[in-house]
């Protein structure tokens, strides 16, 4: 572990553990961003905030003898495991970091205040931890425009950076919530990944012709899944888009039992 050294980087990557190889690379490329001198802290906090009533804050999944390997193993200096009462001592937070224009689409109609409850979360581990590089996966990709977004907005001294997401063989993408799936359901989970190759590579310039195409894939290959959403926005505004004319993104979240699962294409 590196003492820390004024001066030299601190680089924060903001989990609510349950840490998988895709969490694992974030943690790589941080230690790569920090170089030998500077510091890399791992966050791992479930934040209450970000559940809606009725969602999985309960049963998401605790590990944290595992997670602080998995930090270590992938050159993390220091974990930050906060209680919620360290982190909101007053319970339910009473002021909010309120995202206003990109959570207009994808998961922000579905999981209201979803967003409020991330920015907030994350701002306050920027003032905590102070680091000068944040990173976070594209994954998440609304989360990451989001996050890029609140700190333009509200001028903190960071730099955001997004890394790929990766992926079982399979093409499923890394996720703490595939342990819920149970074996027949992650045998079709990997239908989101390869409808969303298909929206890419369709030929019509028409997001509905693309999207018409892949509700029909997925409904054959993945009858278990039930699509929460599937949309083609703008990838910087994430506004919805009808035709295909500038740097896009294809999105879903698709339950398949307990578990809504998520992913995303860059197109164009
Ligand atoms: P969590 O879901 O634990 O994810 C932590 C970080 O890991 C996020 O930046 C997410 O995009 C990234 N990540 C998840 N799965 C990945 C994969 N398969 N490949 C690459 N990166 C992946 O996202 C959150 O936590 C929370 O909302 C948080 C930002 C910590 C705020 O509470």
């Amino acid at each position: 572990m590196a003492a820390y050294q004024a001066g030299s980087p601190v680089v924060l990557v903001p989990t609510m553990g349950a840490l998988h190889d895709g969490h694992g690379a974030l943690v790589e490329a941080a230690r790569v961003r920090a170089g030998t001198a500077g510091t890399v802290v791992v966050s791992l906090f479930v934040n209450p905030a970000q559940f809606g009533p009725g969602e999985d804050f309960d049963a998401y999944p605790r590990a944290f003898a595992d997670d602080c390997s998995r930090c270590e193993a992938a050159g993390a200096d220091v974990v930050f495991h906060p209680s919620a009462a360290e982190m909101y001592p007053a319970g339910r937070p009473g002021v909010l970091v309120v995202e206003q224009s990109l959570a207009q689409t994808l998961c922000g109609p579905t999981r209201p205040g979803h967003f409020d409850g991330v920015c907030t979360v994350v701002a306050k581990l920027f003032h905590l931890v102070r680091p000068d590089i944040s990173l976070f996966g594209k994954k998440d990709y609304q989360q990451l425009a989001i996050l890029r977004h609140m700190v333009t907005e509200l001028n903190f001294p960071i730099e955001i950076v997004g890394a790929e997401t990766v992926r079982e063989p399979d093409g499923l993408a890394m996720s703490s919530r595939n342990r819920y799936l149970t074996p027949e359901e992650r045998e079709q989970a990997p239908w989101v990944r390869k409808v969303l190759l298909g929206i890419r590579d369709h030929p019509s310039r028409q997001a509905a012709a693309r999207l018409a195409s892949a509700r029909e894939q997925l409904a054959a290959g993945a009858p278990l899944g039930r699509i929460d959403y599937l949309q083609i926005v703008d990838r910087n505004s994430m506004a919805e888009l009808d035709e295909i004319d500038r740097p896009a993104l294809a999105a879903a979240a698709v339950f398949f039992g307990k578990a809504r699962l998520i992913d995303n294409i860059e197109i164009g």
